[in-house]
C-alpha cells in the first residue's frame, strides 16, 4: 500500500503525515511531497518515529516520484484562510495547484483514491473530476472532497453542549464544505432532542467553526491539528476499504446528483472506494429549508470549477 501526501509540509500536511505515520497499517509506504525545501526534513524527522511505516520525502522537482504507484492520494497543498477571508477568495490561487496535482495524478497513479482537502472544497473537487475526465480516468467512486472535519466539529460542539461523550455520537453534516452549505443533520441525532434555538445557534456555530479557528490565530492561519485529525480518520477509512473492510464516513462526492453533482453524503467505502452511497434520510422542516437556500450556493461553486478546466488550456 502507498499513501502519497501533497502539501505534505504545511500546517494540515505535517499533522497528517504525523498522524498517518502513526496510524497507517505496518509496511505502508508514505511519500511526502510539497513544493518547500523543508519537505524531506520532515520526512527525516518523521522517520525517527519507531513505526512500520516506511516514509519518504520528495522536493519540488519530485511530483511523479511521490505520486508513482500510490494506492491513495491526500491533497492538502494550498494557501490556508486569513481573516475575513471566505473561502471562495482562496479560488485565484488554490484552482490552478489542484488543476497541477489532479494533471500529475493522471500520469502516475489514474487508479488511486483521491481525498481533496484544498479549499475551496465545493470547487476544487469540481476541478479533479474535469481534469481526470478530460483524460479519460475520471471514476467518481475514487474522487472524495474531506469534510470530515465538519463531523468531527459537529460531534465535539454536540457533545458539549449535551454533556454526552463525544466518542459515542454520529452527527451526520451533508451538502458541500463553506458556509451555509454545511448542514449538520441534528434532527437525525440518536436520544438527543433541540430547543429551536439549540438548533439554529449550533447550526450556526458548525457552519462557522472554521471562522472560530481562523480568528483565534489572528492570522496565522486555519484549522491544521483538527483538520490533520479529519483527514487521517478519513485516509485510515479508504485504508481499510481497500483491505475489504467496509467503513461508513462522510464525504463529498459525486453522487446520483438529486440536489447537486456533488454533494457530502454518508456512503460506504470498499475496495473501489465508494461501495454505496447512503440516503440522507429524513430533514426536518428547518433541515429541508436550509438545504433548499444553500443549494443554488452549492451549485455555482460546482459550476466555477467545471468552467475553470474547461477554459484552461
Ligand atoms: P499551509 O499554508 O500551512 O500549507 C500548505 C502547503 O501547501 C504549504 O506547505 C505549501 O508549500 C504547499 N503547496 C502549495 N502549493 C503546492 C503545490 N503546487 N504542490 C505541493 N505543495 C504545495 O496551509 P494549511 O493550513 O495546511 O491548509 C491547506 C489547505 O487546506 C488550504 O487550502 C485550507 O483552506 C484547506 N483546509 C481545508 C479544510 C477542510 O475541511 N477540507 C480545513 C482546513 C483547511
Amino acid at each position: 500500500m502507498k499513501v502519497a501526501v501533497l502539501g505534505a509540509a504545511g500546517g494540515i500536511g505535517q499533522a497528517l503525515s504525523l498522524l498517518l505515520k502513526l496510524n497507517l497499517p505496518a509496511g505502508t509506504d508514505l511519500a511526502l511531497y510539497d513544493l518547500a525545501p523543508v519537505t524531506p526534513g520532515v520526512a527525516v524527522d518523521l522517520s525517527h518515529i519507531p513505526t512500520a511505516v516506511k516514509i519518504t520525502g520528495f522536493g519540488k522537482e519530485d511530483l511523479d516520484k511521490a505520486l508513482i504507484g500510490a494506492d491513495i492520494v491526500m491533497i492538502p497543498a494550498g494557501m490556508p484562510r486569513k481573516p475575513g477571508m471566505d473561502r471562495s477568495d482562496l479560488f485565484n490561487i488554490n484552482a490552478g495547484v489542484v488543476k497541477t496535482l489532479a494533471e500529475a495524478i493522471v500520469v502516475n497513479c489514474p487508479k488511486a483514491l483521491v481525498g481533496v482537502i484544498t479549499n475551496p472544497v465545493n470547487t476544487t473537487v469540481a476541478i479533479a473530476a474535469e481534469v481526470f475526465k478530460k483524460a479519460g480516468t475520471y471514476d467518481p467512486k475514487r474522487l472524495f472532497g474531506v469534510t470530515t472535519l465538519d463531523v468531527i466539529r459537529a460531534e465535539t460542539f454536540v457533545a458539549e453542549l449535551k454533556g454526552k461523550n463525544p466518542a459515542e455520537l454520529i452527527v451526520p453534516v451533508i451538502g458541500g464544505h463553506s458556509g451555509t452549505t454545511i448542514l449538520p443533520l441534528l434532527s437525525q441525532i440518536k436520544d438527543i432532542t433541540f430547543t429551536d434555538e439549540e438548533v439554529s445557534s449550533l447550526t450556526y456555530r458548525i457552519q462557522n467553526a472554521g471562522t472560530e479557528v481562523v480568528e483565534a490565530k489572528a492570522g496565522g492561519g486555519s484549522a491544521t491539528l483538527s483538520m490533520g485529525q479529519a483527514a487521517a480518520r478519513f485516509c485510515v477509512s479508504l485504508v481499510k476499504g481497500l483491505q475489504g473492510e467496509t467503513v461508513n464516513e462522510y464525504a463529498y462526492v459525486e453522487g446520483q446528483g438529486e440536489h447537486a453533482r456533488f454533494f457530502a453524503q454518508p456512503i460506504v467505502l470498499g475496495k473501489n472506494g465508494v461501495e454505496a452511497l447512503l440516503p440522507i434520510g429524513e430533514l426536518s422542516a428547518y433541515e429541508q429549508k436550509a438545504m433548499n437556500d444553500m443549494l443554488g450556493t452549492l451549485k455555482a461553486d460546482i459550476t466555477l470549477g467545471e468552467e475553470f478546466v474547461a477554459n484552461a488550456n
